[in-house]
């Protein structure tokens, strides 16, 4: 099984105190900082931006891990300002061209992911495996934190881990994004997930602080 990895969701973060958490996440060496761009098209929200995310850049070299929630990302992905080693997921349900958003991804200079709605099922990735570097499932429907895990996408991991290993495909890296919690990733982990999208329900969880949920959560993890 691949490491665990922990990607902090930036949209769970206190934007009061943005500096002091990146710092924070920073200390406790959190794998990514996740952001969440929604467009109230894709999904019925809006999140988060470009803009801030190169700002918050002066406060961090912790990569980012942006999941793209707009529609047609092909015509947006230069928009970014990407730097090597960000991950960007686009959704398979979000454009007709999702292998012209992934080669945009590449070409941008970034690592290109596939994400999947609950609903969507796995064999959609088929042919994109050969030009990804991980998969996300959405443990939850997109749009909204503090919501409660899907439980019928906890066989779904165990699923997409089986359909990546067997179609040679076992350094692809299977991220989940929905209710990480401290009773849900050990469930997750234990299906074959290895990178943890980490918002209210743990990271940020409101009764802790940033230092003592990674430390938790890196003991959840293994
Ligand atoms: C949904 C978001 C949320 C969030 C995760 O699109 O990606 O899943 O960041 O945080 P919680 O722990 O609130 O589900
Ligand atoms: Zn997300």
């Amino acid at each position: 099984m691949l490491p665990p990895k922990i990607a902090a969701s930036m949209m769970c973060a206190d934007f009061l105190n943005l500096e002091k958490a990146i710092a924070e996440l920073e200390q406790a060496n959190v794998e990514y900082l996740h952001f969440d761009i929604m467009d109230g098209v894709f999904v019925p929200n809006i999140m988060l931006c470009n803009e801030m995310m190169k700002g918050l850049r002066r406060a961090t070299r912790i990569p980012y891990d942006v999941h793209l929630m707009i529609v047609n990302p092909e015509q947006k992905i230069r928009w970014f300002d990407w730097k090597p080693g960000d991950i960007v997921s686009v959704h398979y349900e979000s454009t007709p061209h999702v292998h012209r958003a992934i080669q945009e991804i590449k070409s941008a200079g970034a690592k290109p992911a596939i994400a999947l709605n609950p609903a969507t099922p796995i064999s959609c990735i088929e042919h994109v495996l050969p030009d990804v570097e991980m998969v996300l499932l959405m443990t939850v429907n997109p749009g909204f934190a503090g919501q409660k895990l899907v439980e019928q996408t906890l066989e779904k991991i165990r699923a997409a881990r089986d359909f990546l290993d067997t179609n040679g495909y076992p350094n692809v890296s299977l991220q989940v994004d929905g209710n990480c919690s401290f009773t849900n990733i050990p469930r997750m982990r234990a299906k074959g997930a290895d990178c943890f999208v980490a918002g209210s329900s743990s990271v940020f969880a409101p009764d802790m602080t940033i230092a003592a949920a990674c430390k938790k959560l890196r003991d959840t993890m293994q």
